[in-house]
């Protein structure tokens, strides 16, 4: 990770701060399901805010196909942000010109504005530097605490962030903090856990953890690819038949780094995918030819308990079985917990991401009590597969002139 300027190192006073956020949230009927994005970024906002700052919020929100789409304004956001840091926020129903020039120019230092989607203009995601100079504009300095949009190279996040004066807000600190210690110099031995539907979406992720932990637990459908490659009869399960000799290469990878590798050695099946199915719990080697693999079995979550217990740090990402659909929950339910009990204990150092372990994490009720849980989808998968973030470039960059 390159060295960047944070908060503590920007004088803001008085100054109009142009804030990447990312509030890219859940909305249903216009209102927000998870809010949790909005939560993390009030700190930084307040923050600003408490140091006499004009703050002026910037955010894409879905993916517009050509123009302004009211389905996709970020007006929707201003209720929730004004609750989040507990006072009013201005809107510009344009992110730059005229409208936007109004809103900031009646700031106060110790208020707080919000632009319309960025993504309403095409310059945005094609990374325009007219656009990003039109944004600069409005602001003296940049600060970017949008790390779930760091694998993005759009103008707000790259091109912006070499006009002004740049700074990571403190969510996008909190997240590469966390994500360093995981990988970069953690204390060992370090566990990776991943889970999801297929290895196929997973191949740099999994090359990239084999160099990096000493143990490596698979659950999932991915698992079932893994272990047919290995001439397991696995039934109807789930599992993509042309990456055998992928899933081939990965195991080979992982003997010869020394990257020791758990895969399931038993199996929750049942005959469909349906809610309160009947259900069966057996050996890894006796799955009936009718039957689908739906989560890891008991002794699979045992072993990966024993394996936590070894461990000093975990990072996770993807549930270990179709969690959606209880029972099929039970699995990545029974190892969250054990990490919650071994993070509490001051065992173990635990970080998960991605979208679907969020949930996951949450349905179980443990997402507090691990050491961190990413706010990023993308940009998570991305540093895990050892790529560098745009995003984090680009503050780095910055912190160079
Ligand atoms: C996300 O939700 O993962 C980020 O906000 C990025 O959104 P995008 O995938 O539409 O770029
Ligand atoms: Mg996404």
């Amino acid at each position: 990770m390159g060295k960047f300027r944070t908060l503590d190192d920007i004088d803001v006073r008085g100054k109009r701060v142009l804030l990447r956020a990312d509030l890219n949230v859940p909305v249903k009927d216009g209102l927000v399901t998870d809010a949790t994005r909005i939560e993390r970024l009030a700190p930084t906002i307040k923050a600003l805010i408490d140091r006499g700052a004009k703050v002026i919020v910037m955010s894409h929100f879905g993916r517009p196909k050509s123009g302004p789409d009211p389905a996709l304004s970020l007006r929707a956001l201003i209720a929730p942000l004004e609750k989040a840091i507990g006072r009013k926020v201005a809107f510009a129903s344009d992110c730059i010109g005229d409208e936007a020039k109004r809103v900031v120019v009646a700031l106060e230092p110790g208020q707080a504005a919000l632009l319309e989607n960025l993504r309403f203009h095409k310059g945005e995601e094609a990374n325009s530097p007219d656009f990003a100079r039109a944004l600069a504009e409005l602001g003296d300095i940049y600060v970017d605490d949008a790390f779930s949009a760091a694998h993005r190279a759009h103008a707000s996040i790259d091109a912006l962030a070499r006009l002004l004066p740049a700074a990571a807000g403190k969510l996008m600190e909190a997240e590469l903090e966390a994500l360093t210690a995981a990988l970069e110099a953690p204390k060992r031995p370090v566990l990776a856990l991943v889970g999801g539907a297929k290895v196929s979406t997973k191949l740099d992720l999994l090359r990239f953890l084999i160099r990096k932990v000493d143990l490596l637990a698979i659950g999932g459908a991915m698992a079932n690819t893994l272990l047919l490659a290995e001439g397991k009869e696995i039934g109807r399960s789930l599992c993509e038949r042309d990456m055998g000799e992928t899933a081939r290469e990965i195991l080979t990878l992982a003997r010869e780094r020394n990257c020791r590798v758990i895969l399931p050695e038993d199996a929750v099946v049942a005959r469909d995918l349906a809610p309160g199915a009947s259900t069966r719990e057996v050996a890894i080697d006796a799955i009936p030819p009718d039957a689908m693999i739906l989560d890891i079995g008991s002794g699979t979550a045992a072993r990966i308990s024993s394996a936590l217990e070894e461990a000093r740090t975990l990072v996770w990402n993807g549930p270990l079985g179709a969690f959606e659909t209880p029972p099929f929950d039970r699995g990545t339910i029974t190892v969250a917990e054990k990490v919650a009990e071994l993070t509490g204990a001051g065992r173990l150092l635990s970080v998960a991401g991605g979208g679907d372990t969020v949930a996951a994490l949450a349905a179980a009720g443990v997402t507090d009590e691990l050491s961190y849980v990413s706010t990023a989808g993308g940009a998570f998968l991305e540093w895990l597969e050892g790529r560098e973030l745009p995003g984090v470039a680009a503050l780095a960059a910055a912190s160079d002139r």
